[in-house]
């Protein structure tokens, strides 16, 4: 890998918070909405260019169960981005060679969305290179719950020695993510210390870095100081240090 990455361990699946597409826009005098256009280019940009140093996946958090109380106008505007994007992300995934896959529960969105996120997971899954996987609709509370119910149902069809069975695998593999690696380098942007409930289960071990940087403003200089900082992190998953 050459320039700054030279000799530096890529993080295999790194996931992004990415927030402050509002603040950006607000900054400008613009409406939130093209803070928003905005953040769909620094994503296109981030796509390729983690593609292109060998991640092998990469989450990102683009709409949450909770972003449903903004202002009708601003959700709406959301939806028609995805609509857009989701379109031209199929030729970029393509390029790239990125298979997409989506969480979180897709049943809120309107029929042609659905389909377009149908599409775009059925046009890219034959990619081998990187895991694109959007997290719309996305709340951990609420994949955890559909967890459990899926795990119940099947409890009900099939009834299991719930002692046996029902271990940490188990229930991982009953989340949106199950067969994705748990993320190694968690991302957020614009500064904020939080998680806003996303992937609670799978974050566990994972580094966290935050930057001030408003998402739209995001870039390839920002995601290798991410990947540096990461370099200097010891992962001890609560193993003693040797
Ligand atoms: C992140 O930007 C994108 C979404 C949550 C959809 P925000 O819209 O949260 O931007 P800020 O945090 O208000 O600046
Ligand atoms: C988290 O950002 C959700 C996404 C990035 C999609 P928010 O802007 O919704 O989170 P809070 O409200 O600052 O916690
Ligand atoms: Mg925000």
């Amino acid at each position: 890998m050459p320039g700054r990455l030279e000799g530096k361990v890529i993080p295999d699946h790194i996931a992004i918070i990415l927030d402050g597409n509002g603040r950006w826009a607000k900054r400008r005098g613009l409406p939130r909405a093209l803070g928003h256009k905005a953040g769909c280019d620094a994503l296109e940009q981030t796509v390729r260019d983690c593609a292109k140093i060998g991640v092998k996946y990469l989450t990102v958090y683009g709409f949450s169960t909770e972003n449903w109380k903004r202002s009708e106008e601003e959700v709406s505007a959301l939806m028609n981005l995805f609509r857009i994007y989701l379109k031209k992300l199929i030729g970029i995934a393509k390029e790239e060679d990125c298979r997409c896959l989506m969480i979180g529960d897709k049943s809120r969105f309107a029929p042609d969305l659905i389909a377009g996120i149908d599409q775009l997971i059925r046009e890219t899954a034959h990619c081998r290179k990187m895991t694109f996987v959007i997290a719309i609709n996305y709340g951990g509370r609420d994949e955890i719950a559909r967890a459990v119910r899926r795990m119940m149902h099947s409890y009900t069809e099939h009834p299991f020695d719930i002692d046996e069975t029902v271990t940490e695998k188990f229930v991982a593999d009953h989340l949106d993510t199950a067969g994705i690696p748990d993320p190694d380098l968690l991302i957020r942007t614009s500064g904020e210390l939080r998680i806003s409930n996303f992937l609670p289960w799978q974050i566990a071990y994972s580094e966290i870095y935050v930057t001030d940087l408003l998402w739209p403003d995001f870039s390839m200089t920002a995601l290798e100081d991410a990947i540096i900082a990461y370099n200097g992190r010891e992962r001890r998953f609560g193993g003693r240090k040797a």
